[in-house]
């Protein structure tokens, strides 16, 4: 497959890179991915300094920092259960963050931005795996739809942008995220942190049987954020197309396969048990990401490894861990 990239240049390391969401699970690992990558100059806010919903505010920070890239990595993020409960706050908390955003970045023209968008944004029911021209062409999955309908929001928004003032920003699509940093929180985190969570207290409470939701059969495809944050950067480097990106591994494994990679990363012995009276959610998501792959960028993280350093991670953090404290 090729890709028409535009003619792009490889991102100045001396730029000015704001970093929205710098804290988060993405936006820390963009952070330790291009101080790597030799950048000198990023800037990070947190929500506590600088609510990206308050666009006074957000239009003061970018008119006196102009950078010269921004990643848009901030939003509110969570799993099933908090975005079946609060689809007004995911709906609206997203759409003012990156409306914000996006509008002061063309206030000042800042020449490359990259939109952070998520799986969700496609049809319940689409093709597997899923290609980028499948957004808009089906019904989304409900528990998620609020979301779902902000992030699209959002791609348009950022095409709407190429189109009208010509600068070259771009989205990227990730499938679901794990690794350092994560949200372990019970109410609100995503599939991966919350099996890492409930399988080590289990090991450590020695309890004998675990209970999960669902059937443990839905498929899923899991990359590690250091790899999503060297894909943010390998796409501000070489992509400059409208279309937004797939960023994912390209493979999937059943959530019981994960709970059972889990389970042996923490060291749990006992049963594992399926409660199939609560949802599973979309049967399979599995990104299509050869057009990634055709800008040359694969995964470095295979999924046991990129566990057990969680894991590892986890419990060293446990004291400290976002959803713990
Ligand atoms: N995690 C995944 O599996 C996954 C999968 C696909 C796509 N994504 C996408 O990646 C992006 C980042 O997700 P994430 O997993 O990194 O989420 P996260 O860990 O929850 O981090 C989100 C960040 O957004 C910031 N934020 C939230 N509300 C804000 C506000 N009102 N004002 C300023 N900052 C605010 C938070 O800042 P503070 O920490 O300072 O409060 C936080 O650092 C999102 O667009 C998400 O859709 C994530």
């Amino acid at each position: 497959m090729s890709v028409d990239a535009g003619a792009v240049q490889p991102l100045d390391r001396d730029a000015t890179v704001y970093i929205a969401g710098h804290r988060g699970l993405v936006g820390s690992a963009v952070w330790r991915a291009f101080e790597r990558a030799g950048f000198g100059n990023l800037i990070g806010r947190s929500s506590a300094e600088l609510d990206l919903r308050d666009r006074g505010a957000v239009f003061e920070f970018v008119g006196a920092t102009r950078p010269d890239v921004v990643v848009l990595a901030a939003a509110r993020v969570g799993g099933i259960q908090a975005n079946n409960t609060y689809p007004v706050d995911f709906l609206s908390d997203n759409l003012q963050i990156q409306v914000n955003v996006l509008d002061a970045a063309v206030s000042v023209r800042v020449p490359r931005l990259l939109f952070l968008g998520s799986s969700c944004i496609y049809p319940k029911h689409a093709p597997q795996p899923i290609k980028e021209e499948y957004l808009l062409t089906g019904h989304l999955e409900p528990t998620n739809d609020a979301y779902a309908i902000a992030k699209i929001a959002g791609i348009l928004q950022v095409q709407a942008v190429r189109r009208q003032y010509g600068l070259p920003w771009i989205s990227a699509m990730p499938t679901n995220l794990y690794g350092v940093g994560d949200n372990f929180s019970a109410q609100s985190s995503h599939v991966l942190p919350a099996l890492i969570r409930r399988y080590n207290e289990a090991a450590r409470d020695g309890i004998a049987e675990v209970t999960n939701w669902g059937s443990g059969r839905p498929l899923r495809e899991f990359l590690h954020v250091d790899d999503m944050a060297r894909a943010c950067l390998h796409l501000l480097d070489h992509y400059d197309g409208a279309e937004h990106v797939n960023v994912g591994t390209g493979s999937d494994v059943s959530i019981a396969e994960v709970a059972g990679l889990v389970a042996d990363a923490v060291g749990f012995t006992g049963r594992t048990h399926w409660d199939t009276t609560k949802p599973d959610g979309t049967p399979r998501k599995l990104l299509d990401v050869s057009k990634l792959r055709a800008l040359g960028w694969e995964p470095q993280v295979e999924l046991a490894a990129g566990i057990a350093d969680t894991v590892a991670w986890y419990r060293e953090h446990e004291e400290t861990a976002r959803g713990l404290v």
